[in-house]
C-alpha cells in the first residue's frame, strides 16, 4: 500500500535532466519522503520532462494519460522540467489529477512547493519567465549513477538557435562560481567518484561569477583534483568553443580525448537560418584545432535534416562536411517544430518522407564512417572504465576515454566493480562498440 510520503520519479530528456532529478530526489529525501521502484508504490509520482522535439512531449502526455484511464485516486502527480515549463497551466486543463507543474529553474523552491503540496494545495505551479538568477545548488544531491558524477556549471541558454526549444524551458543563462564547482568535484572524489562530467546547455560560455576562471581553466582545474581520473563536458557550442579548452586536454591527462561538438548543419546558409553564428569554415576551423591535438580526440556531433528551407543542395553540404570531419559519432534528428521558437514561424516546408529519407542517407554513410575508424583500434591496448556487465553476452562492458563502448571478456572469477579501470587489449570491432579482452 502506497504511503503518502513514498514516491516514484521518472526523467525524460538530456543528461541535464537526469542530473537535476539526482538533485530533486535529494531534496525529496532531505524533506523525509522515500524513493520507490514503481508508480504502484508511490503516494507521489513525478515525471521530469522533455520537450526538444514533438516525440519526447508527446511521450509524457501518454504517460498522464495512461493514469487518467488506470485512475490512481490518491495519489498525486508532479510535472516537471521542459514540458512543464513550456506548458505551464495548461497542464492542469489536460490532466487535471496533476498538483505540480514546475520548470528546472524554479527547482531550488521545491522545498516550499512540497509543503504546500503536503497542506493539500492541488494546483501548485512553479515556473520561471527567464527572470531568475538563481542556480539549483544543493547538497541533498541523491546521484544514481555509481560512477560517473555528473556537475552543472552553467544553467539555461541565452543563444536561441532558431529550431530550439531550451532557452524558453531552462531560462537565462547563470554560472555557477568555479569555487562552488571545485568543492563539489572535491567532496565527490572524496566519495569515491573517479569520473566526472561537467554540465551545461552551453559550457563554453561559462563565465565565473567570481571571474577567477575562464571554462579552460575550470576544466584543467577540475582534471586536477585528487583521485579524479576522467573528466567530460557537454554540450559544447562552436561559436564559444575556443582554442584553450584544445591546449587544456594536450596539458592535463585526465581531460578525456572526446569533444562533442554539435554542427547542426553543413550549409553556411541554413546555418544562419538557424541562427547559429557560424558559418561551415568556422566550425572547421575549431574542428582542425581539435585535430592538431597531441592525442587523437574523438569527435562526435548533433545534426538536424529538414530544417524549413533546406535544399537538396544544403543537404549535400552536410554529407560533404560529415566526410571531411570524420566523425566517431552522430546523432542525426530531423526538424521538429517547437512551440515559441522563430523557426515555428517559417514554413516547415520539407515533407517528412523526404526528412526520413535524408536522415537515413546520412546514418547510413555515417555508420561507414565509423566502421572504418573503429577498425583502426583493432590490437590496440586501451584503459577502460567498467560500468557492468554486457546484458546478454556474459562480458563486461565498459567505456574508452575516447567514449566508446567496449565489451571484453575477463578470466578471473570475480568481475570487477562497476567504475574501476582495467586494461583492455582489442580483439574485434563494429561500427559501434569495439570487443576485447582484458590483460
Ligand atoms: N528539431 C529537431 N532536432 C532538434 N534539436 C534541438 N531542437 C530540435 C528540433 N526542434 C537537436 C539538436 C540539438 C539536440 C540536442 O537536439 O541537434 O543539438
Ligand atoms: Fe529535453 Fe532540452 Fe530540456 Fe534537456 S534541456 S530535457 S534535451 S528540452
Amino acid at each position: 500500500m502506497a504511503t503518502e510520503k513514498t514516491f516514484y520519479l521518472e526523467t525524460f530528456g538530456c543528461q541535464m535532466n537526469a542530473h537535476d532529478s539526482e538533485k530533486v530526489i535529494g531534496t525529496l529525501l532531505q524533506q523525509g519522503y522515500s524513493q520507490v521502484e514503481s508508480e504502484e508504490d508511490a503516494g507521489l509520482i513525478l515525471y521530469n520532462t522533455c520537450s526538444i522535439r514533438d516525440k519526447a512531449e508527446q511521450r509524457v502526455f501518454h504517460r498522464l494519460d495512461y493514469y487518467k484511464r488506470q485512475q490512481h485516486l490518491g495519489k498525486r502527480f508532479a510535472v516537471l522540467g521542459c514540458v512543464a515549463q513550456q506548458e505551464g497551466e495548461k497542464i492542469f486543463e489536460r490532466a487535471p489529477y496533476v498538483s505540480l507543474v514546475s520548470g528546472s529553474a524554479s527547482y531550488c523552491k521545491l522545498p516550499e512547493m512540497l509543503a504546500r503540496l503536503e497542506a493539500g494545495e492541488t494546483r501548485i505551479t512553479g515556473l520561471d519567465d527567464r527572470q531568475t538568477d538563481e542556480t539549483f545548488e544543493t547538497e541533498f544531491t541523491a546521484r544514481q549513477n555509481p560512477y560517473r558524477g555528473y556537475i552543472t556549471i552553467i544553467e539555461g541558454c541565452d543563444k536561441f538557435c532558431a529550431y530550439c526549444v531550451v532557452p524558453y524551458t531552462r531560462g537565462k543563462e547563470r554560472s555557477r562560481t568555479s569555487s562552488s564547482v571545485l568543492a563539489e568535484a572535491r567532496r565527490i572524489a572524496d566519495q569515491g567518484y573517479t569520473e566526472i562530467q561537467l554540465l551545461g546547455q552551453n559550457v563554453n560560455s561559462y563565465r565565473d561569477p567570481e571571474g577567477k576562471r575562464s571554462f579552460a581553466e575550470l576544466l584543467a582545474a577540475v582534471g586536477q583534483v585528487g583521485g579524479v581520473h576522467r573528466v567530460r563536458f557537454t554540450t559544447s557550442h562552436p561559436r564559444d568553443f575556443t582554442r584553450d579548452i584544445v591546449d587544456a586536454i594536450d596539458a592535463v591527462p585526465t581531460l578525456c580525448d572526446h569533444v562533442h561538438l554539435p554542427v547542426q548543419s553543413g550549409s553556411s546558409r541554413v546555418l544562419r537560418q538557424m541562427a547559429r553564428e557560424y558559418t561551415s569554415d568556422w566550425y572547421l576551423e575549431r574542428i582542425a584545432w581539435i585535430k592538431a591535438a597531441r592525442r587523437p580526440i574523438s569527435l562526435s556531433t548533433d545534426i538536424i535534416v529538414g530544417f524549413p528551407g533546406e535544399t537538396p543542395d544544403d543537404f549535400i553540404q552536410t554529407m560533404d562536411l560529415i566526410e571531411k570531419v570524420q566523425y566517431d559519432c552522430v546523432f542525426g534528428f530531423k526538424y521538429s517544430g517547437r512551440p515559441n521558437t522563430p523557426a515555428l514561424t517559417m514554413i516547415d516546408s520539407i515533407p517528412e518522407a523526404e526528412k526520413v529519407t535524408r536522415l537515413q542517407v546520412l546514418l547510413d554513410r555515417q555508420r561507414e564512417i565509423q566502421r572504418g575508424n573503429y577498425a583502426r583500434h583493432l590490437g590496440e591496448v586501451m584503459e577502460i572504465m567498467v560500468e557492468g556487465q554486457h546484458p546478454s553476452r556474459g562480458q563486461i562492458a565498459g567505456r574508452s576515454s575516447q567514449n566508446k563502448p567496449v565489451n571484453f571478456t575477463w578470466s578471473q572469477p570475480i568481475a570487477p566493480a562497476p567504475g574501476s579501470y582495467v586494461r583492455v587489449k582489442i580483439t574485434a570491432t563494429h561500427p559501434n562498440s569495439l570487443v576485447g579482452e582484458a590483460v
